[in-house]
């Protein structure tokens, strides 16, 4: 089996070397989490995942000596909240019940008690729970699984005891959002924030490239993509192992919706230098949507190295893999940023930091990324009807692809980033090996595009020449008031598609994208020609000549009868129907050697030239599901 279980031995060496610095990572553990969710910093929540005895082990530090409250929901609100409430009273004597709640008050107590209290203390004005439950305690009603799916966490307090009459609800309350089970190798202090490794005078240390993006004045439009360039720091090869976005306001959180991090090449015979620097001091320019056909050098940055997206943590990698940086010499990362302005504001100043943590150590491994899914804009391929709640939609990989893209080689998935816009309400990377369906490379059926992050696989995914990946998204459009939803740049807009981060790396490949052409699908939307228009700013027919000129978003809401027929088609074709999967001609890696110095950086014009496959979804096979976790209680 090739199945790896992350090292730990990472944050020990990390630690190590930075014996001058003095935090404390009391257990070297990525299962182990610590967040203080409380602005005022009163609450401090820890978790400890138990794979063996799949349970989760809550301890919970306020500091208050009245009660404290814990709880899960699916979004951020109370409604149908798994709740626990503890503390100890005026007598010293402990209390805690698992409850449930359908708003605001105080919640319900449970039929059964599933959680356990294993100590509840209370010392210096402070409390003390600590507690746990299964993963899935079989309480359907009253409880929620934790699973591999995105949860909202409540935290709250009040300064009075649960007996205390006066108690009606938490006088201090919040929520945060977190995948509860997943590993996360960043190394942070006891606050949970990430400490700097930079450390500039050791030899193999780490150090950090701090990647800009900033934008004085975001145009008064609602979706701005800017890219600008960078020089990264070094000259010979280094190994990124992490990534740090800072944004350090809240006004900045509020405005930048994505940023995606690319390698640039210098055209063939071209030295990056001559080609790049000057637009390292030229402050960039729009990408795509208003780019001016002479601005070529975006087009030769096309090697995807990272991806944030709203609410995105830091990412490290495991110790056995980093991300190749200047392996040829110099080299020019790209940073394409998302500034999201719906309200038009005029004078609306912003930035990110993204903190790039690199070493001169070269760990085993160099990492690649894969683009998998829909290619966007995909106005055509992307089409969800008004009030839709749960509308699916696929983008392919075929298996022709990954057989010409691998050579003969396997890949080795370490992580994800699963990607749609503000309709998605579940996304899956679906994983095919001939008509067999594997388990699901990765997935969140409570998808928020509101937090989106780069989630390190707990296992390894070995993916092998020939299978066929499958991005699967599902959209609720019933906030949208009855409009149909396209595909698209803007939030607003859709998108269906991941990042996989992998090794074994491919040189020379970063996409392998889909969409759907076919005469019948055409036939069934009524237009056949659709083309990127720059001063809409949009997808925009051009054929049949009676709707030409309209942008897709004005035809499918205008032009379509969306009866139960045509969603029911639309819907069976996007998810049935054949698509043309576009496959990078790749150059598989060697994964440790550079090539040969002659071609310093350089891809050679149509190094990925695409070429393309009908691809469909497997359908011989019972479809994975996910095992049950456990069967009804009380029987
Ligand atoms: C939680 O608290 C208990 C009791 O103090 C302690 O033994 C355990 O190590 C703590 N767990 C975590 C994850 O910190
Ligand atoms: C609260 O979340 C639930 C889903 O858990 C949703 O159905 C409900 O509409 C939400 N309520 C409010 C007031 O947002
Ligand atoms: C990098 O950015 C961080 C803030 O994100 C800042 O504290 C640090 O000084 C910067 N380092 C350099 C070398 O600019
Ligand atoms: C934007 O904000 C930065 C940092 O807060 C500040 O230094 C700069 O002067 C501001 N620019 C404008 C045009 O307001
Ligand atoms: C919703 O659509 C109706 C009818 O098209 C329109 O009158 C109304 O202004 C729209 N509301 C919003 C919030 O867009
Ligand atoms: C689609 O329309 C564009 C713009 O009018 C035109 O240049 C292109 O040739 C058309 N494509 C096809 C396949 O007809």
């Amino acid at each position: 089996m090739k199945l790896k279980v992350l090292p730990e031995r990472f944050l020990l060496i990390v630690l190590l070397k930075l014996f001058e610095l003095s935090f404390c990572f009391c257990e070297l553990n990525p299962y182990r989490h610590v967040v203080i969710p409380d602005p005022d910093g009163n609450y401090r929540l820890e978790w400890l995942v138990d794979w063996e005895q799949e349970r989760v082990i809550f301890n919970i530090t306020v500091n208050t000596r009245g009660m404290v409250g814990f709880g899960l929901a699916l979004k951020a609100n109370r409604t149908g909240a798994d709740i626990v409430l503890g503390g100890v009273g005026k007598d010293g004597r402990s209390y805690f019940s698992d409850r449930h709640s359908f708003g605001n008050g105080l919640p319900t107590i449970d039929e059964y008690q599933d959680y356990i209290l294993h100590e509840a203390r209370e010392r210096n004005s402070q409390t003390f729970l600590s507690f746990s439950r299964p993963f899935d305690t079989c309480d359907e009603d009253q409880d929620l699984p934790i699973s591999n799916d995105l949860l909202t966490i409540i935290w709250g307090y009040s300064d009075i005891d649960l007996d205390d009459e006066a108690q009606s609800d938490f006088q201090h309350t919040g929520t945060f959002q977190a995948y509860l089970l997943d590993p996360d190798l960043a190394p942070r202090n006891e606050r949970g924030e990430v400490v700097r490794l930079e450390n500039e005078n050791i030899e193999g240390g780490t150090k950090v490239f701090n990647i800009t993006g900033r934008m004085e004045r975001v145009p008064i439009q609602e979706t701005t993509y800017w890219c600008n360039y960078h020089r990264v720091p070094t000259k010979s090869k280094q190994h990124i192992i992490g990534f740090n976005p800072v944004l350090p306001t809240e006004s900045d959180t509020r405005h930048i919706h994505h940023l995606i991090l690319y390698r640039c090449y210098a055209p063939a015979g071209m030295n990056p230098e001559t080609f790049y620097e000057g637009h390292t001091r030229n402050g960039g320019h729009e990408c795509y949507i208003n780019a001016e056909p002479e601005t070529m050098a975006a087009t030769y940055c096309s090697e995807v190295l990272y991806a944030w997206a709203v609410g995105g943590r830091a990412i490290f990698l495991p110790e056995h893999v980093g991300l190749p940086m200047s392996e040829n010499g110099m080299e020019y990362f790209m940073l394409e940023t998302h500034y999201d302005n719906p309200n038009l504001l005029p004078n609306l100043n912003v930035s990110i930091t993204l903190e790039a943590y690199y070493t001169v150590e070269i760990r085993p491994n160099d990492v690649g990324v894969l683009w998998i899914g829909q290619l966007s804009p995909g106005a055509t391929t992307l089409v969800i009807p008004p009030d839709s709640t749960n509308h699916i939609a696929l983008g392919h990989c075929a298996s022709e692809c990954t057989r010409q893209a691998f050579g003969n080689k396997p890949i080795h998935i370490i992580a994800t980033l699963l990607h749609t816009h503000t309709s998605g309400a579940g996304v899956r990377a679906l994983h095919f090996r001939g008509q067999t369906e594997l388990p699901w490379i990765n997935g969140d059926d409570n998808y928020n595009f509101n937090y989106q992050q780069f989630r390190i696989l707990k296992q390894e995914r070995t993916v092998l020449p020939g299978d066929q990946l499958i991005m699967r998204c599902v959209y609720d459009v019933s906030t949208r008031n009855s409009s149909a939803v396209t595909g698209g740049f803007s939030t607003r807009q859709e998108m269906c598609n991941t990042l996989l981060f992998y090794y074994n790396r491919l040189l020379g490949v970063s996409n392998c994208l889909s969409e759907i052409r076919s005469e019948e699908y055409f036939r069934l939307l009524g237009v056949s020609n659709i083309t990127w228009d720059r001063p809409a700013k949009d997808m925009v027919v051009r054929h049949p000549p009676e709707f030409s000129g309209l942008t897709m978003r004005d035809y499918t809401n205008d032009h379509i009868e969306w009866d139960v027929e045509m969603r029911n088609e639309l819907e069976r074709q996007q998810i049935f129907g054949p698509q043309v999967s576009m496959c990078p001609n790749a150059r598989p890696g060697d994964g440790e050697d550079t090539p040969d110095g002659s071609e310093s950086n350089s891809l050679g014009d149509g190094a990925e030239e695409d070429s393309e496959f009908i691809s469909r979804l497997p359908t011989g096979t019972p479809r994975y599901t996910r095992p049950p976790q456990c069967t009804r209680r009380g029987e």
